[in-house]
């Protein structure tokens, strides 16, 4: 994407009127809650041995069912709008080789993923076309919800929102003795938005990622999921590239028990959820109050996401502990840094600390094992002088991170667990702390918008020794 690309429509259009207020959610041809909602296949290993699990993925362009009755051409991992799911145990190694059918460079990485830098998928580090490439992870890290996606250079943004984005399940064996919700009563749902064309082709215009009125969870707009009158485990991934989501469940209370970064200390109650794009927020939400028959929409802002039927009754041995784990210790942290995050409109770029990314320069230097504190501002109050603010988020690799303070004031208590992505709003500015361990090399920090990525907003660290 460069610069004329990213400009296509001219000027000032980051800061899209439609900033404050998202068009209304709808589907396109049909109502909504008309399909089911799938959950993403699992992917089966290769081999497995003793210590580790191979995986074998193909990333090829595909035509698929989005919209009810009418083929979509995206770009796919074996085949799938959302990619298999690849679930993996902590401290048991995945390799997984990535084959490229898309017939231009693409690479992967594995969000929230503590893994060495050469399998990090940093940006130049592609996978040509025709060719293949071994990631190797491993796993050396708590349980989560991860997921994997496209991270080459300037087409990040144009390649997750065509469907280069699949779930990776990292489990853990303490978590498991939990007792939470699992099986099929454990729901990996990614949702997105997407802007079709009457022929029913996904549209990406990155000068106006403002106007996407179409939800998806699980690659299906609008859909419905049929659920037992018990308690579930539902992992929300905002897959979007740009979009906030602003979630209710009309009332209902759900309870919060993870953040990006596995569980959290201990369950947060709530209403309302915001999930930027990147973020994972786990809840369990009890079914069991609403009888047989009942329907529980999740709402975004702009409209309906997702139905819950409420179809049958069910046993329910589940549960959610009072503590879910102790988080490891805070070390003291030796070095702070300020990261500035700004849009150039004029320019069609996307700052930090008014630079645009240049992966010649390291931004950075960060000797193993150094803890610091990162405070992060978003000085977007008022773009190209529009009088709109945007939020941007910031997202670091390698690290799971604590956010300390939102200018000032504690987190939120659904962020008081590790997290990799965190929400900025025009203006404000967070602090996160992160310990920089285990593997030398050079790692990205950016704007998970990814628009604003494609067009600047990242920046690297190098660990040395
Ligand atoms: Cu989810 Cu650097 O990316
Ligand atoms: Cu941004």
């Amino acid at each position: 994407l460069s610069r004329a690309n990213a400009g296509g429509t001219g000027g000032n259009h980051l800061h899209h009127h439609g900033a404050q207020r998202p068009p209304l959610a709808r589907t396109p041809g049909v109502g909504p809650f008309s399909v089911r909602m799938p959950v993403p296949q699992e992917l089966t290993p290769l081999i497995s041995s003793s210590k580790l699990d191979v995986y074998q993925l193909t990333m090829r362009p595909a035509n698929v069912e989005i919209l009810p009755g009418v083929s979509t051409r995206a770009l796919t991992y074996n085949g799938a709008f959302v990619g298999p799911t690849i679930r993996a145990r902590s401290g048991r190694r995945t390799i997984v080789t990535f084959g490229n059918r898309l017939g231009e460079a693409a690479n992967v990485h594995l969000h929230g993923g503590k893994v060495p830098a050469s399998s990090d998928g940093y940006p130049m580090d592609v996978i040509h076309p025709g060719l293949a490439r071994m990631y190797d992870y491993p796993n050396d890290q708590p349980g989560a919800t991860l997921w994997y996606h496209d991270h080459s250079h300037h087409t990040e943004a144009e390649h997750v929102y065509r469907g280069l984005h699949g779930f990776y399940l990292l489990q853990s064996d303490d978590e498991q003795r939990l007792g939470l919700p699992s099986g099929q009563y454990d729901v990996p749902i990614m949702l997105r938005d997407a802007l079709f064309d009457d022929s029913g082709a996904l549209v990406f215009d990155p000068t106006d990622p403002f106007n996407r009125p179409t939800l998806l969870a699980n690659g299906r707009p609008q859909p419905y999921f049929p659920v037992a009158a018990r308690k579930y485990r539902l992992r929300l991934l905002n897959g979007s590239t740009h979009r906030v989501f602003e979630l209710d469940l009309g009332g209902v209370e759900m309870t919060q028990i993870a953040s990006d970064g596995g569980l959290l200390p201990e369950p947060v109650t709530t209403t309302n959820l915001t999930i930027s794009s990147g973020e994972r927020v786990e809840v369990v939400v009890d079914f069991s109050a609403h009888p047989v028959g009942s329907q529980l929409v999740l709402n975004d802002v702009s409209g309906p996401v997702l139905r819950f039927d409420v179809v049958q009754k069910a046993v329910d041995r589940s549960s959610v502990p009072d503590r879910l784990r102790a988080l490891p210790p805070v070390p003291q942290a030796t070095n702070t840094r300020q990261m500035t995050l700004s849009l150039d409109p004029v320019n069609i770029q996307a700052l930090i600390n008014g630079r645009p990314f240049d992966h010649t320069r390291v931004d950075a230097q960060i000797r193993r094992g150094t803890t610091e504190i990162w405070r992060i501002t978003n000085s977007d109050t008022d773009v190209g002088g529009s009088g709109f603010g945007l939020p941007h988020n910031f997202h670091m690799h390698l690290v799971q991170f604590r956010v300390l303070d939102r200018d000032g004031r504690p987190p939120l208590p659904g962020e008081s667990g590790l997290k990799d992505t965190v929400l900025i709003q025009p203006g404000e500015s967070v602090r996160v702390q992160a310990t920089f361990g285990d593997y030398l090399g050079r790692y990205l920090y950016h704007c998970h918008m990814l628009e604003h990525s494609a067009l600047g907003m990242m920046g690297q660290f190098e660990i040395v020794r």
